[in-house]
């Protein structure tokens, strides 16, 4: 279960109303059977799509894959309902191209239904989200992580998303030893690069714990999640050794 914040909590209890607002748009009939929880749709695209695609009313400007509004725009203008666009979007996250560099699994069961649905509403859309949508912005996550003892932890999101917990570290010059717990179903783990270390840990998932052991001078370094995508969607961030 993911944990919500008392914004999110509150968009959720309303997300009738938006579903009403959807409804008296008129929709045929999508994957979501109609019960899509919008807001849970945007807030899952904005951490996990968003970085790689853009789409104008959740904000996000990722050139990683294809403009979503562009895209669907062709098919509104070909005559295509936006339920069309929902069903696409949904198998697009359940069975992405596996050569292609979009991760799979990064939502499943009624939140790949959620964010399908705030996809298929969302694109092309002229004007902005307005109301409980609208509240919905990215979390800043500017927190650092700093080594103690020569040990340094820096775990990932434990609802999924693809980031870390802290989004920049700081060390001192030695031995150190970098662990990462992944409460998240989704697979990830801790890697390191910059000046002559390239360190890959083991990849875990569901409260396993990926760990390198490194030798790091002053400068700076990159600790990233190697998993294909990850880093792409900004699993990343910046160790500064002193
Ligand atoms: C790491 C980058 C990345 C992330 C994160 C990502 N995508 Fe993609 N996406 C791509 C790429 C690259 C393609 C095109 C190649 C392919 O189909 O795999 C794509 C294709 C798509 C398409 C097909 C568009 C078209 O015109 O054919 C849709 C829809 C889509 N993504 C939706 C999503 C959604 C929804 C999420 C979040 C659950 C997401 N993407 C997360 C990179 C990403």
């Amino acid at each position: 279960m993911m944990r919500l914040s008392a914004p999110i909590k509150t968009a959720v209890v309303l997300a009738a109303a938006a579903l009403a607002a959807v409804g008296a748009q008129g929709c045929g009939p999508t994957v979501s059977g109609g019960d899509a929880n919008l807001p849970n749709g945007k807030k899952l695209f904005v951490s996990r799509c968003g970085a790689c695609h853009v789409l104008g009313r959740a904000g996000s400007k990722g050139v990683t894959g294809p403009n979503l509004d562009g895209a669907f725009q062709q098919a509104l203008a070909d005559g295509f309902p936006r339920s069309t666009y929902e069903g696409v979007t949904h198998r697009q996250i359940l069975y992405p191209d596996t050569k292609g560099a979009m991760p799979a699994n990064l939502a499943t069961g009624q939140d790949a239904r959620d964010v399908a649905a705030y996809v298929a509403w969302a694109a092309a859309r002229p004007g902005k989200d307005t109301g409980i949508l609208d509240a919905i912005v990215p979390g800043l996550n500017q927190v650092v992580a700093v080594a103690k003892g020569g040990q340094l932890e820096i775990d990932a999101d434990p609802s999924g998303q693809l980031k870390y917990l802290a989004s920049a570290a700081t060390a001192s010059a030695g031995t150190l030893v970098l662990t990462s717990v992944n409460k998240a179903s989704i697979p990830h783990n801790i890697a390191l690069q910059g000046s002559g270390v390239n360190e890959l840990g083991n990849i875990v998932q569901n409260g396993k714990t990926s760990m390198i052991t490194v030798t790091v001078k002053p400068g700076k370094y990159t600790f990233f999640c190697s998993v294909p995508g990850h880093r792409l969607a900004g699993m990343q961030g910046t160790l500064t050794v002193k």
